[in-house]
């Protein structure tokens, strides 16, 4: 079992990652646990069929009194209010109080979701992240909690960290391969930001299915490792904690802009990463070639472009001008002085027309 420790401000905890590691890693908290007047495990309902008894039956194991289960609507559809208010109702129902302890056992979503519960139950109980996709190597560590509102994603939700996060990489094996692509790009773009040998092993690879487990559990953490300095040094997103948002203001505008639900967050941010690069090389001293090789590196990864063609730039500018980083109408992107060195930069809108035409030109050349 591997662990990293989180420092912030606000609280220090660790992550646990390994295969099978559920009993070994609940062992440690096992003090806490048998405190709790009530445990409840919020959990995805997809990962509930095939997982759920990875976690419950350890946990119940250090219990007297059942624990709760409460199933919640796979994937992005539980990030709302509706189920907000269901899993309110259930801890209320149940008895809960502040001496009880949530689990939440998903990806990013049920992660989300249940942080902002557990951040605003009787105003904030006690919570362990025990996240199941790749992408929440990235989510569950950090401490930022969300639901969607209509008018937009993540629009509602507070920082709150967990007591843990207790990753237990075998849940992967049964991960759909979009949701593979999707968890790798967050992957990338932590190597992107932070190492350039990371990266070409990274991209050495002809494809995700030839990574061994072995593999991908070392480089999962490596990616929690770079999230961890960078919310050690800026909790609150005052600064350095921006970096990670790489790739995502021209990717959040495919992804709103195709729909939710018809690409994948880390297959769209997977494109904005290509843009950023492409922006670097134009507006900063980015080595020529870079944004080039990292396409074709993606490409050859199995990740779609297709977008860029179906999605006209006029498209795509009113979702990036909304972004939580745009001020006064400017558009400011994470972009890369070199490979492992992030800073932020304000993208007149003729240069990033010209990169989206660029990347339009290679997706037809593949
Ligand atoms: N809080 C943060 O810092 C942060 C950072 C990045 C992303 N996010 C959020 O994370 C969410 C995306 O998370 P995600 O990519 O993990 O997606 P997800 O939670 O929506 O899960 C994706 C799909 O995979 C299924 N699934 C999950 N684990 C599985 C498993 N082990 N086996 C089989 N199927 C499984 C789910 O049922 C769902 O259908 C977004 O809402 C995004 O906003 C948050
Ligand atoms: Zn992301």
């Amino acid at each position: 079992m591997n662990t990293i420790s989180i420092e912030t401000e606000s609280k220090s905890y660790k992550v646990h990652v390994g295969s099978t590691i559920f009993e070994s890693a609940l062992a440690l908290y096992e003090q806490q646990i048998r405190q709790a007047d009530h445990a409840v495990i919020f959990v995805d309902e997809a990962v509930a069929a095939l997982h759920l008894d990875k976690l419950l039956k350890p946990l119940q194991s250090f219990l007297d009194t059942a624990v709760h289960v409460y199933k919640l609507p796979s994937g992005e559809s539980s990030k709302s209010f509706e189920t907000f208010l269901a899993c309110q109702s259930f801890l209320l129902v149940k008895g809960c109080t502040r001496k009880s302890i949530l689990f939440a056992y998903g990806g990013g979503a049920c992660g989300d979701v249940i942080g902002f519960v557990a951040s605003t139950f009787m105003r904030g109980i006690p919570f362990i992240q025990c996240p199941t996709t790749i992408l929440a190597h990235d989510s569950a560590v950090g401490g930022k909690t969300a639901i969607n509102h209509p008018q937009g994603k993540n629009m509602i939700g507070s920082f709150y960290q967990p007591e843990a996060v207790i990753f237990d990489t075998s849940t992967l094996t049964t991960l759909p391969h979009q949701q593979v692509l999707s968890g790798m790009a967050e992957v990338i773009k932590h190597a992107l930001i932070s190492d350039e040998r990371w990266l070409e092993e990274l991209l050495s690879y002809h494809s995700l299915e030839s990574m061994t487990e072995e593999q991908k559990l070392s480089f999962l953490v490596k990616g929690i490792q770079v999230k961890a300095e960078i919310v050690k040094a800026d909790e609150f997103e005052q600064s350095v904690r921006k970096y990670l948002n790489l790739g995502h203001t021209y990717g959040h505008a495919i992804e709103a802009s195709v729909g939710y639900g018809n690409i994948t967050h880390g297959e769209a941010v997977a494109v904005g990463l290509v843009i950023s690069l492409q922006l670097s090389e134009r507006l900063l001293s980015l080595r020529e070639g870079t944004a080039k090789k990292l396409f074709h590196s993606l490409h050859k990864l199995g990740y779609t472009f297709e977008p860029v063609l179906t999605q006209e730039i006029d498209q795509l500018i009113p979702y990036m001008k909304r972004d939580k980083k745009a001020s006064f109408g400017e558009l400011h992107f994470v972009l890369l002085e070199k490979i492992g060195k992030p800073c932020m930069k304000i993208v007149p809108l003729e240069e990033l027309v010209k990169a989206h035409v660029q990347l339009r030109q290679w997706s037809k050349e593949v």
